[in-house]
C-alpha cells in the first residue's frame, strides 16, 4: 500500500522517504528468476531513519541498515536494524551537548567492508561497525589513532588494499585532514591541509599514484546553524581540485583551478602518464534554497588534469541527470570501462531529490550508455556492482539496486546481468512491505569478512 501524503511534512518525511520503526527479520521471501550461486554473501545499505519518526533534516536521521542475505542460489533472509549509536542507546535531552562527540555519529549515509570489519559511515563523525548480522559491534576509531570525523565515501585500493579517506567536518584549521589506513586496519597517515575555508566535500577520487580533493564552494556559513546543515553555495570563492600523491604532504599539493560547480559523488578516476581522469556527477551549484534543497542535479562529466601542463578541462558527457556513480570496486583508481549511475528526475520541480526510473551503464570508453529501464512505476537506488567468480571481463557480473515501486509501495532487490544490462534483472528478491529511500550501500562478500 503506498504512504498516504502528509503534505504538511518535509518531504524527507513523506511517501517512501518517510521512516520505519520496526526491526524484521523475514525468512520467506519470494523469488522471481534465478540468484546467481556465485553471490554468498549480503547486500547492505544505509539510510536516515529517525527513530523518533521526524525530524529536522534528511541527513541527521538515526542510521538503519537493511541486509539480504544470498547464499547458494538463495535469499536467505532480510533484515533490518537500528545502529545503536549514543543517540538511541543514550539520547540526549540537548542535542547540542553533543556536539564535537565523535562517537556520535549515525552512520547513516554508506557501508564499506574493510579489513575483516563492515563500517556504517557519515561524514560528521567517527564510524560505526556492524557484524554481518547487523547487530551493532562499535565506534570505529582505529585504536584512539583518528582524532577527527571521516568521510562516508572512503575508497579502498583494490592494489594495496589501504582504504583512503578524508575529514572535511572540522571547524578550525587544517580544514581539511587525508587519512590514509592500511590495509590492516591501522591509521599510516593523518594529514592535516589548510583550506582557505570549511566546505562541504562528499566525496574524492583516488588514482593510482594520487588522491584528489574536491575545494567546491559549498561553504560552512554559521548564520545557518539553526538550519542544522550551516552550507551555503558560494560561487564567489571559486573551485578547484588538489592532487596529492597518495602518500605525499600537504605541502606536496597541487590545486587546479575549475568553473565553481558541486559534486556529491564521484564515479571513479585514473592516472596515467601524468594525465588524471576523473568522471564526476557535476552540478551547477547545490542547496539552492536551503540544505534541504536538491532540485539541482549532476550529470556526468569527464574532468581531464594534466600534470605536466598544469591544465583541467572539463567534457560533458551525457544532458541527462544521474548520480550515485559506481564502478567494479576492483577498478577503483584505475582505468575503468564502465560506469553504473542512477537516473534522477524532478529536476527544478522538487526539493527533493527524485530517484529515477532507470540505472544507466556508461561506457566510459565510447560514450555509449545501456539503459536498464525498473518499470512498474519503480524508483532506483544506487547500482552497486558485483564480480563473478574468476571474471574475466571488467562487466563480468551483476548490478545489485534497492528499489521501489511506488505503484505498489513495495521493495525489491534486482539483480541485473552487467552484459545483458537492458535486460530484465535475472534475479528479483521481492520483499512483502517498503524499504524507505536511503543512501549507500555495497555488497559484503562472505570472504571479504574471513
Ligand atoms: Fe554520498
Amino acid at each position: 500500500m503506498a504512504e498516504p501524503a502528509a503534505t504538511n511534512q518535509p518531504w524527507f518525511l513523506r511517501g517512501n522517504w518517510s521512516p520505519i520503526q520496526q526491526e524484521r527479520t523475514e525468512t520467506q521471501l519470494a523469488v522471481q528468476g534465478s540468484i546467481p550461486p556465485d553471490l554468498s554473501g549480503v547486500y547492505l545499505r544505509t539510510g536516515p531513519n529517525p527513530k523518533s519518526g521526524t525530524g529536522e533534516h534528511w541527513f541527521l536521521g538515526d542510521g538503519m541498515v537493511h541486509g539480504i542475505r544470498l547464499s547458494g542460489g538463495k535469499a536467505q533472509w532480510y533484515k533490518n536494524r537500528f545502529l545503536q549509536t549514543p543517540d538511541i542507546t543514550d539520547p540526549l535531552s540537548d542535542p547540542a551537548a553533543g556536539l564535537g562527540d565523535l562517537r556520535r555519529g549515525k552512520g547513516n549515509t554508506h557501508v564499506v567492508a574493510h579489513n575483516k570489519k563492515i563500517l556504517c559511515l557519515e561524514e560528521a563523525h567517527w564510524p560505526w561497525e556492524i557484524d554481518g548480522q547487523l547487530n551493532t559491534v562499535g565506534c570505529e576509531n582505529f585504536s584512539e589513532a583518528l582524532t577527527c570525523s571521516m568521510t562516508a565515501h572512503p575508497k579502498i585500493c583494490p592494489t594495496t588494499g589501504e582504504m583512503l579517506a578524508f575529514s572535511y567536518f572540522n571547524f578550525a584549521q587544517p580544514y581539511l585532514n587525508y587519512i590514509r589506513i592500511g590495509a590492516d586496519g591501522a591509521l599510516k597517515q593523518l594529514e592535516g591541509i589548510e583550506l582557505p575555508q570549511m566546505v562541504m566535500m562528499h566525496d574524492f577520487s583516488i588514482t593510482e599514484n594520487y588522491v584528489v580533493f574536491m575545494d567546491l564552494p559549498l561553504a560552512l556559513d554559521l548564520e545557518l546553524l539553526a538550519t542544522g546543515i550551516p552550507f551555503r553555495f558560494k560561487r564567489e570563492s571559486g573551485a578547484r581540485l588538489g592532487v596529492m600523491p597518495r602518500n605525499g604532504a600537504s605541502r606536496d599539493v597541487r590545486w587546479f583551478e575549475i568553473e565553481p560547480c558541486y559534486v556529491f559523488h564521484q564515479v571513479n578516476a585514473w592516472d596515467k602518464d601524468s594525465v588524471i581522469t576523473l568522471y564526476v556527477s557535476r552540478q551547477n551549484s547545490a542547496f539552492g534554497a536551503d540544505s534541504g534543497d536538491y532540485s539541482e542535479v549532476g550529470r556526468l562529466h569527464r574532468w581531464t588534469i594534466d600534470l605536466t601542463r598544469r591544465t583541467v578541462s572539463e567534457q560533458p558527457i551525457d544532458d541527462r541527470p544521474a548520480d550515485f556513480g559506481r564502478v567494479n570496486d576492483t577498478m577503483v583508481g584505475r582505468e575503468s570501462r564502465f560506469g553504473y549511475l542512477m537516473a534522477l528526475d524532478g529536476e527544478g520541480n522538487s526539493e527533493e531529490p527524485v530517484y529515477g526510473p532507470r540505472l544507466y551503464q556508461y561506457d566510459l570508453h565510447t560514450g555509449k550508455c545501456a539503459e536498464h529501464d525498473l518499470g512498474d512505476g519503480t524508483r532506483g537506488a544506487e547500482p552497486v556492482f558485483v564480480p563473478a567468480t574468476n571474471a574475466k571481463a571488467e562487466d563480468e557480473g551483476w548490478v545489485l539496486s534497492l528499489v521501489h515501486s511506488e505503484t505498489t509501495g513495495k521493495s525489491r532487490l534486482i539483480i541485473v546481468d552487467a552484459q545483458n544490462f537492458a535486460a530484465p534483472p535475472v534475479a528479483m528478491i521481492e520483499l512483502p512491505f517498503r524499504v524507505p529511500y536511503g543512501a549507500h550501500g555495497n555488497w559484503v562478500a562472505d570472504s571479504q569478512l574471513q
